[in-house]
């Protein structure tokens, strides 16, 4: 069984390395906000420095709490996805997937954090540090609304590809003549469902007879 001298150790070790992470994550931001091709997406990242700031507090208040000194612990982890991320800028710099790249490398960022705050959270928990426990659930909570909000602007990036694709796809066509695009479009469908229903999947029962198809033919 865990003794609770060593998880409260543990657990100071983790906000350590928290501290340390915020801090890098807070110094990110900016370089990533401006970096980034959509107004949407800056906004969200200027939002975010702004929460991020709110959570560096918020640590500091925790270390108060735990009467320790606020001290940084270096996270590798945090370290290689924000080089990683700096890698993607970099090499994307003059991309129309830039965008793209900079909510991969934030979302990687997010689930790191995600899981870090859960865990500090059980164990203050565990520890019966309620007061610690608010704090951490405050912050985790920004952090998944973040992720879910980087989620809705993937998606809708994704849906504008998909519509520039379907409006490539009716120029491409000859006059008169409807693709299956066009036949299938409606005004209130999402263009992802559009593009999803000109690319017909190939069901097991068809693939098992090509297969077979294709098995006769090499005996002849
Ligand atoms: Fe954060």
């Amino acid at each position: 069984m865990v003794n609770d001298q060593d998880l409260f150790d543990l657990f100071h070790r983790k906000l350590r390395e928290m501290w340390f992470s915020e801090k890098k994550i807070h110094n990110s931001l900016p370089k990533m906000a401006n970096a980034a091709q959509s107004d949407a997406l800056r906004a969200a990242f200027k939002k975010h420095e702004a929460e991020t700031q709110r959570q560096i507090a918020r640590l500091g208040n925790i270390f108060g709490l735990i009467d320790r000194g606020a001290k940084e612990e270096s996270s590798i982890a945090l370290a290689a996805l924000l080089d990683e991320g700096t890698e993607a800028m970099v090499k994307f710099k003059n991309s129309s997937a830039l965008d793209a790249a900079l909510i991969a490398g934030a979302q990687a960022i997010e689930h790191h954090e995600i899981a870090c705050y859960g865990t500090l959270k059980a164990w203050a928990e565990q520890l019966g540090m309620q007061d610690a426990v608010d704090l951490l659930d405050e912050t985790l909570t920004e952090e998944k609304d973040t992720d879910k909000a980087l989620t809705n602007l993937a998606e809708e990036m994704a849906n504008e590809k998909a519509k520039d694709d379907v409006r490539e796809t009716d120029h491409d066509a000859p006059v008169g003549v409807a693709t299956s695009a066009t036949t299938e479009r409606s005004e209130s469908k999402p263009a992802r469902k559009v593009v999803a229903a000109t690319k017909k999947p190939i069901s097991l029962k068809e693939r098992t007879v090509k297969a077979k198809g294709t098995r006769r033919k090499g005996r002849n």
